[in-house]
């Protein structure tokens, strides 16, 4: 009952297909039951409250009641070893679980690996499990599928309610069938495009999928750090222009600090290792996590470009989390950016609408936190702005004026107007020095 497991059970129950969560955790059952998801994400308490009111939704720590449904998701979480690789140990856990409670059960079953894991988990550790745990063979007994999914943290009910596609990884005829089944159920004559596979195929989808988008990310901040050195050039334009050709698309070409959350890094690294173990070196996602990990020291520069010596300067960093909406600081561009001015012996003051708490937790007494965005540009040298949270966005010139010391500022997620800002000493990831010519 992780991200998603919570959203998949809360999205299945909605379409009126009764779903019980499962979590090893009893208070998290319970939390779900009773009281509030345990995670913020947008339609996701009230979609979990109208479905446990109409019995559609149950949460419990028991994993025996598994045998008493047709089809069982694992959506446990796949972390990374220390050296990159993937831990499959909540895999294991949670298939040879799974495999003892199906043990007495005497019609078919189907098991669906939901988690990101490197090709050939379900096929080799999830089978190996489950069949070992369950004494019963894949095939007539017992259905295996590997089903990837694609939520987007802040709009993850809507991505599970409007997938763009299905990926079912599978074996054998019958447990394809059934899954596919399962979700003409769930989408009814709007059943998106179904791609058939292998599970090792589905399983490379996902990686695929992430490393894409975040090698888009990297390319485009690439091409941002090229555009701020040619005067006029701002890298949004490039990024329109391109955008407009359907081989590329508009999306995912938003230049920044870097790409942050649980995926990306975490994903890039299993996939790097797995195909380093396959004797092949991945040069390009190799270069993409590095372009990634140097971009928040581009943020730095551009603050030393305005300031100098960042040593006692009093610098407020503006957003916290990875991207608006969400208090998840996993991988944020904002930790590395603040560890960078730290070393530099800046002092950090920082706000952000709903990551307080869990960069207190990460980064202990390293910073001061400010209660908003007001008081932490309160006497302050610099102001970088790292989440594009629509109350940073709403800020004038005028209040950075008003509070800071002097007022440079380091627009890392270029959400303010440059004219507007054009009295100030503003700076942004990827635009260049200005001509004084309007276009
Ligand atoms: C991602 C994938 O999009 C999703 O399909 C997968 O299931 C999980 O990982 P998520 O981590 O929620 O989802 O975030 P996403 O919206 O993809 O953004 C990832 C990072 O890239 C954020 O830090 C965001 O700010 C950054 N980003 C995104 C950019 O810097 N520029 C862009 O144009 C887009």
């Amino acid at each position: 009952m992780g991200y998603v497991g919570l959203c998949t059970a809360a999205a299945f129950a909605s379409r009126g297909i009764r779903t019980i969560g499962i979590d090893i955790d009893e208070g998290r059952g319970e939390q779900i039951h009773r009281g509030k998801a345990p995670l913020h994400e947008p339609q996701l308490n009230t979609m979990r409250k109208n479905a446990v009111k109409k019995k559609l939704l149950d949460a419990t720590s028991e994993i025996s009641v598994a045998a008493n449904t047709n089809t069982t998701f694992l959506t446990v979480g796949t972390p990374s070893q220390p050296d990159g690789s993937i831990d499959l140990s909540h895999i294991k856990n949670a298939t040879e679980d799974l495999g003892n409670a199906l043990s007495d059960k005497s019609g078919y079953h189907l098991v669906v690996v939901k988690s990101t894991v490197v090709p050939g988990t379900t096929n080799g550790t999830v089978k190996r499990f489950l069949e070992q745990s369950s004494r019963k063979t894949i095939g007539s007994e017992l259905g295996l599928c590997s089903n990837p999914e694609f939520l987007k943290e802040g709009t993850a009910i809507d991505d599970a309610l409007h997938p763009d596609k299905i990926v079912i990884g599978s074996n054998d005829k019958r447990s394809a069938s059934e899954l596919t089944k399962l979700y003409r159920r769930f989408y009814g004559s709007k059943l998106p495009p179904v791609i058939m596979t292998s599970p090792e195929a589905a399983e490379l989808v996902k990686y695929a999928s992430n490393a894409f988008l975040a090698t888009k990310v990297s390319f485009i901040n690439t091409i941002a750090n090229i555009a701020e050195q040619i005067p006029g050039v701002d890298v949004g334009t490039i990024a329109e222009a391109i955008g407009l050709d359907p081989r590329i698309g508009p999306q995912f070409l938003k230049a920044g600090p870097g790409y942050g959350g649980s995926c990306f890094h975490k994903d890039f690294q299993a996939l790097i290792n797995y195909s380093q173990n396959k004797n092949y070196d991945p040069l390009l996602f190799r270069a993409t996590e590095e372009t990634n990990e140097q971009q928040a020291s581009r943020v730095v520069v551009l603050a030393e470009k305005l300031l100098g010596s960042l040593s006692s300067k009093r610098v407020a960093v503006l957003g916290l989390s990875f991207k608006k909406d969400t208090d998840d600081i996993r991988e944020a561009a904002s930790i590395r950016v603040i560890n960078h001015l730290k070393k530099k012996g800046a002092q950090v003051v920082a706000y952000d609408p709903m990551a307080i708490p869990n960069t207190k937790k990460k980064l202990l007494d390293q910073i001061d936190c400010a209660e908003n965005a007001h008081s932490a540009l309160k006497g302050a040298d610099c102001a970088i702005i790292m989440t594009e949270w629509n109350q940073i966005r709403k800020l004038k010139a005028k209040d950075f004026q008003a509070y800071m010391k002097n007022p440079n500022i380091v627009d890392a997620r270029r959400i303010y107007n440059p004219e507007e800002f054009s009295g100030l000493n503003y700076l942004s990831i990827g635009l260049g020095p200005s001509t004084g010519t309007k276009y």
